[in-house]
């Protein structure tokens, strides 16, 4: 017995953990999907792969995540299957043209974690507006219903 194997998904290699979260997330070809709290982006990447010729919106808060991410991203950013963009999820709005998303996912971001309820409903409000019609979110693997309005 090795150590567990890291599965690879185009380039670079993903952990057993967020290969885990990628592989429970309902992805087909085409979706738009938005991933909040991208870190150094692999889930990112991964699912940018998956969904081809579909699109991965990537964000993080923070300005050394969003570095990473679009360091690491270089080569789906160039095919256009990937951006990043910094902001807080709490403060998420769509821009001028841009289309809602099928899907939206966060992995051991705190401000879902059910710890900051006011902050959390707020970012809950944000993402439900950049989803399509019947979009879906999934955090930690569980999907949460989202506010409609
Ligand atoms: C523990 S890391 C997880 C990174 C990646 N999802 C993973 O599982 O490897 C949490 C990430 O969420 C980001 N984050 C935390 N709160 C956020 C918020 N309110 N809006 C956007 N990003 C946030 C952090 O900057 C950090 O990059």
């Amino acid at each position: 017995m090795g150590p567990p194997r890291r599965a690879v998904y185009g380039r670079g290699v993903l952990s057993p953990r967020l290969a885990a979260m990628v592989d429970a997330l309902p992805l087909a070809p085409g979706m738009r999907v938005l991933e909040i709290g991208c870190g150094p982006g692999a889930a990112a990447r991964a699912v940018a792969v998956r969904v081809d010729p579909g699109h991965v919106l990537a964000i993080d808060r923070s300005a050394t995540a969003v570095r990473q991410a679009t360091a690491a991203g270089a080569t789906e950013i160039a095919a256009g299957r990937l951006r990043v963009r910094r902001v807080a999820v709490e403060e998420l709005a769509l821009e001028p043209g841009e289309g809602p998303y099928d899907l939206a996912f966060a992995v051991r971001v705190g401000v879902l974690d059910g710890r900051h309820p006011a902050l959390e409903q707020r970012a809950l409000a944000r993402i439900a507006a950049a989803l399509r019609a019947g979009g879906r979110l999934v955090v930690d693997g569980r999907e949460v219903p989202l506010p409609r309005g």
